[in-house]
């Protein structure tokens, strides 16, 4: 059985007391939601102290990072490696964001780097697909959303794949407020599935955890949430807001 999981994408927003303040209103309100994983992925600024704040408290919120360099050390100036991240306690790492590949020019091949370099550190890759508002329209979006699993996903065996979690994010809905309507959605998040289960065999299919992101908010999150291929969401906006991020989180629980 797959284990939903609601991860929030602070993206650059929350300094560090900021990111320390949210973390502390969020936590109660997601301490009771047994059978949903929330994670947050606050600013790299701010994982040290979040981290500490939520082994101190005891919450069971997990924490990721919204990108990684893939590398254990070395000279990159302003890179930070999945080691770094791992002994801070990170468990999930989103690699292949859509804001990443469009304003910081990052290919398939860099970020099938990063997938594995996440794998090899012992953390989860949150690997970010999805296709343009043009290439929706072309009836190109599945060919798109294929072409970047298969590239993302070449150096990965099933058995990791299985344990990963693979967002569909149309890139025309994030930060929009314009979100797939429930029949693209589960259709996307379907097909990725089937794809999976082609390349990588059923049972890795029927593991991965497969979320969408994309204006996802408590106004839309029940109806999402329900679909059968829908395993959670990657949210960005809304999980800004603990009452909101937390209400989309109780959809799924
Ligand atoms: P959004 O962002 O919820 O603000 O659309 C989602 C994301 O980019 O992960």
């Amino acid at each position: 059985m797959r284990k939903p999981l609601i991860a929030g994408n602070w993206k650059m927003y929350k300094n560090n007391n900021e990111a320390l303040e949210l973390v502390r209103e969020l936590a109660p309100l997601v301490a009771d939601l047994d059978d949903v994983e929330v994670a947050v992925c606050p600013p790299f600024t701010a994982l040290a102290d979040v981290s500490r704040l939520i082994a101190d408290s005891g919450s069971s919120i997990a924490l990721g990072a919204q990108d990684v360099y893939p590398g254990d050390e070395g000279a990159f100036t302003g890179e930070i490696s999945p080691p770094m991240l791992k002994a801070l306690a990170v468990t999930y790492v989103i690699a292949g964001h859509s804001e990443r590949r469009e304003l910081m020019g990052e290919k398939d091949g860099f970020v099938a780097t990063k997938v594995r370099a996440v794998l090899d550190a012992g953390m989860t890759p949150i690997l970010c697909v999805g296709e343009t508002l043009e290439e929706r329209e072309a009836g190109n979006a599945a060919r798109k959303v294929e072409g970047q699993l298969a590239a993302d996903l070449e150096a990965v065996e099933a058995a990791e794949v299985a344990g990963m979690v693979i967002a569909y994010e149309p890139i025309w809905a994030i930060g929009t407020g314009k979100t797939a309507t429930p029949d693209d959605a589960q259709g996307m998040n379907s097909a990725i599935r089937r794809w999976i289960a082609a390349s990588f065999g059923d049972d890795t299919a029927a593991s991965v955890r497969i979320l969408y992101g994309g204006s996802v908010k408590p106004g839309n999150a029940a109806e999402l949430m329900a679909l059968e291929d829908i395993d959670g969401a990657l949210v960005g906006g809304a999980s800004l807001k603990a009452a909101d991020f937390a209400a989309i989180a109780g959809f799924k629980a």
